[in-house]
């Protein structure tokens, strides 16, 4: 891969010590993983390390501890899950410094694989401070990254250890970064994103840096709302952010600009309230009644997404198009998701689908499969998308 060192440059590993960072921030309820995806995507750089005879020791953080060590922020049951999914033991050590991490490295065989306790029970960690970086970096030989999804920090095991150990992008890394290059970096064109969800004021770089890079943008979910208000079409009841009007109109202003065609919705499914199954209809956009709630374009905008889908060569999506979680609004989400499945199925079109919502709507529509790339990263996903530097990336740049 052009850029980065990857797996295939690491040389002779058996018998050394390879710390790589991994995303275990994983879903928990009831202390059961409920969706292991991201262990499911660390495996093949744990596996292809450790059949290679090296001693493969892992670090991650889990959730956004204030005060240091606690049980609910334990990395202690995601080794059991990690172990689970990978088929093998995963041994687990107190701490990921000091001396239970140094006694749990000095007893692993070669081909071992052992997960260090949470990195952020560390306030240096967050903070990339040198010291701790160093005791870190004290239980390898060799750093690889595979976490993409925390590539947006900087912090010690994501950005800070690549400046200590010869570091390398893992199997999954690589994945993501080539699939992000086809999505925006070096896309075939014509490029179309959707851009869906809630709000617009978590979004506004992502929209301003969109509209510079793709033939056309698709604005659905609750900020299509902000956008057709300040367009001057009444939303009624909607969510809207009034107050970014100037913003979104702003966006519309680069947009043209850009030669980017901006799509908003031409109609709307409407209902007096947010709950499940309520009675809705389908109106023209410009017919919203005042008592009304936009949950999902209608079916004349969902015909115009798959004649862009149709007309595009790469697809970068992020975000639902209506609120996906209560049917029927779901609707328009897995319809457009499902057109662009099998137009990635007929090799018509490249399709990079990533953040939040995204990887849930997907695969409640049952085609996160059939997409090109589905990327499990959320914060750093986005502010890939917002054309933005993640540090844990770029100290991997050759
Ligand atoms: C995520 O879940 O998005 C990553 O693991 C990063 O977690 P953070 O947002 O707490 O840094
Ligand atoms: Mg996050």
């Amino acid at each position: 891969m052009a850029g980065f060192k990857t797996l295939d440059d690491i040389g002779a590993v058996s018998g050394k010590r390879v710390l790589v960072r991994v995303d275990l921030n994983v879903p928990v309820a009831d202390g059961k993983v409920t969706d292991a995806t991201r262990i499911e995507r660390i495996a093949p750089t744990i596996a292809e390390l450790s059949k290679k005879g090296a001693k493969v020791i892992l670090l991650a953080h889990f959730g956004r501890p204030k005060d240091g060590p606690s049980a609910e922020f334990s990395l202690e049951p995601i080794a059991r899950a990690t172990a689970d999914v990978l088929g093998r033991p995963v041994g687990f050590a107190a701490d990921c410094i000091g001396a239970k991490a140094a006694e749990a490295v000095a007893a692993m065989k070669d081909g071992d694989v052992l997960l260090l306790e949470n990195t952020r029970f560390h306030k240096a960690e967050e903070k990339n401070e040198p010291a701790f970086t160093e005791q870190l970096a004290a239980n390898g030989d060799i750093y690889v990254n595979d976490a993409f999804s925390a590539a947006h920090r900087a912090h010690a095991s994501t950005e800070g250890l690549a400046h200590l150990l010869p570091a390398y992008a893992g199997r999954t890394m690589q994945a993501e970064l080539d699939a992000l290059e086809k999505g925006l970096g070096d896309p075939v064109r014509p490029v179309v994103a959707i851009v869906g969800g809630a709000k617009v004021s978590t979004k506004i770089d992502l929209l301003m840096n969109l509209v510079k890079k793709v033939d056309a943008l698709v604005i659905g979910g609750g900020m299509a709302n902000t956008f057709l208000a300040a367009r001057g079409t009444a939303v009624g009841k909607s969510l809207c952010e009034h107050d970014l009007a100037g913003t979104a109109k702003q966006i519309m202003i680069e947009a043209a600009e850009a030669g980017c065609a901006i799509i908003l919705p031409a109609d709307g499914v409407v209902a007096k309230e947010f709950k499940a199954g309520a009675p809705s209809e389908i109106v023209a956009i410009s017919d919203v009644p005042a008592d009304g709630m936009i949950l999902d374009v209608g079916a004349k905008t969902v015909q115009s997404v798959s004649d862009w889908i149709d007309r595009a060569a790469t697809l970068v999506w992020n975000g639902p198009l209506g609120a996906f979680e209560i049917e029927p609004f779901d609707r328009a989400t897995v319809a457009a998701a499902k057109h662009a499945a099998a137009r990635t199925k007929q090799g018509k079109l490249v399709s990079v689908a990533g953040g939040g919502d995204t990887v849930a709507a997907l695969n409640h529509a049952g085609v996160a499969g059939d997409f090109t790339y589905v990327s499990t990263a959320g914060g750093a996903f986005l502010e890939w998308m917002e054309g933005k530097p993640l540090p844990g990336v770029e100290v991997l740049k050759r």
